[in-house]
């Protein structure tokens, strides 16, 4: 089993320099706003976004070490805490009271301080990108943002009317977590100076993590031995249809497909009508043909990486596939 450690073993040292950035720029004005941040960033959790642009950074410098550059550092600091923000408003949205086994922002000082805690960080990570005077990498990470908050509205759109398409659930998942992720490839490449092919290629080596990636949170979600701080089911509560029951449904005739969305309609305050879904979803095979889709992008994923030579980092890059296939958290 290829743990987070395996693959942050040769960026060590870039990722030291990139918390040492996050510490001394992320700070706040006034008491309360400075233990909401501290609270927000001293759990950040698997940190997958500052990785990929530091083993991509890493990966296509022209020498070995350039990668502990200023450049690499501002680019991870500006897609993790545009990641963090998306969170913190993403359970204010979602009345999520725990994030990562511990109480949200939201529970515990309410949601409009979430609320301002989210655009406080990002308005200091913007500020701190355009003082940084890169503005090739600001203008390349930020576009992201909006692709964020199109995913969100779609995916909104379609819990509240209980329908789902393969196209549309491909369309938001890439909006809400491929799109940054192929930004962070894409963004270690750039900081370092990457021909603008190289650039492309780990844009969509990244996207293509990034779908594999969500695909699985949305397996995992299923799962109730997993161990990602949230409850079990959680997104059938808030009415989502995500991959797993998306092929059931898919498969299913009229009637069962009007009895599982029924079903689906009671999931917020019906722990039956949940663990029916739970069940019917395991028992006809939407886990394990999930399980086929998600294992296609990262195939993509990593033959993309075969036009690099062999190198510590892009054996990192090759188990963080692996990883994101196998991960239970
Ligand atoms: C988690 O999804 C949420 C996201 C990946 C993105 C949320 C985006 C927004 C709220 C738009 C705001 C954008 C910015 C830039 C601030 P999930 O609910 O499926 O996952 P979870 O189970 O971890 O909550
Ligand atoms: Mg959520």
């Amino acid at each position: 089993m290829i743990t987070l450690e395996d693959i942050r073993r040769p960026i060590m040292a870039e990722l030291a320099a990139f918390d040492e950035f996050v510490d001394r720029q992320f700070t706040a004005e006034g008491e309360l706003l400075s233990e909401m941040l501290r609270y927000a960033l001293s759990s950040r959790g698997k940190g997958i976004r500052p990785m990929l642009v530091m083993l991509s950074a890493a990966l296509n410098a022209p020498v070995k070490g350039a990668a502990t550059g200023r450049r690499a550092c501002l680019a991870a600091m500006l897609v993790e805490m545009i990641h963090v923000a998306s969170l913190i408003h993403d359970d204010v949205i979602d009345e999520a009271d725990t994030r990562r086994g511990r109480a949200s922002v939201n529970a515990r000082w309410q949601s409009h301080k979430a609320v301002i805690l989210g655009d406080y960080i990002l308005a200091r990570n913007m500020s701190i990108g355009l003082q940084s005077g890169q503005f090739d990498l600001v203008t390349h990470i930020c576009g992201s943002m909006s692709a964020l908050c199109e995913g969100e509205v779609l995916q909104d759109e379609c819990a509240a009317n209980r329908t789902m398409t393969m196209r549309s659930y491909l369309d938001i998942i890439y909006k809400k977590t491929a799109c940054l992720l192929g930004v962070s490839a894409s963004a270690g490449a750039l900081a370092v100076g990457a021909t603008r092919d190289k650039v492309s290629s780990m844009r969509r080596f990244g996207e293509a993590v990034g779908m594999a990636f969500q695909i699985q949170d949305d397996i995992l979600d299923y799962t109730p031995t997993a161990q990602t701080g949230k409850p079990a089911c959680n997104d059938l509560r808030e009415g989502k249809i995500t991959l797993p029951l998306l092929i059931v449904l898919e498969r299913s005739d009229e009637a069962r497909q009007n009895e599982l969305l029924a079903d689906l309609s009671r999931c917020h305050e019906d722990a039956a009508a949940v663990e029916r879904i739970r069940s019917a979803v395991e028992s006809e095979g939407g886990l394990s043909a999930a399980g086929t889709v998600m294992q296609g992008y990262i195939r993509r994923a990593t033959e993309m990486l075969a036009d690099y030579a062999d190198s510590e980092y892009r054996s990192a890059l090759v188990n963080l596939c692996a990883y994101i296939a196998e991960r239970d958290r």
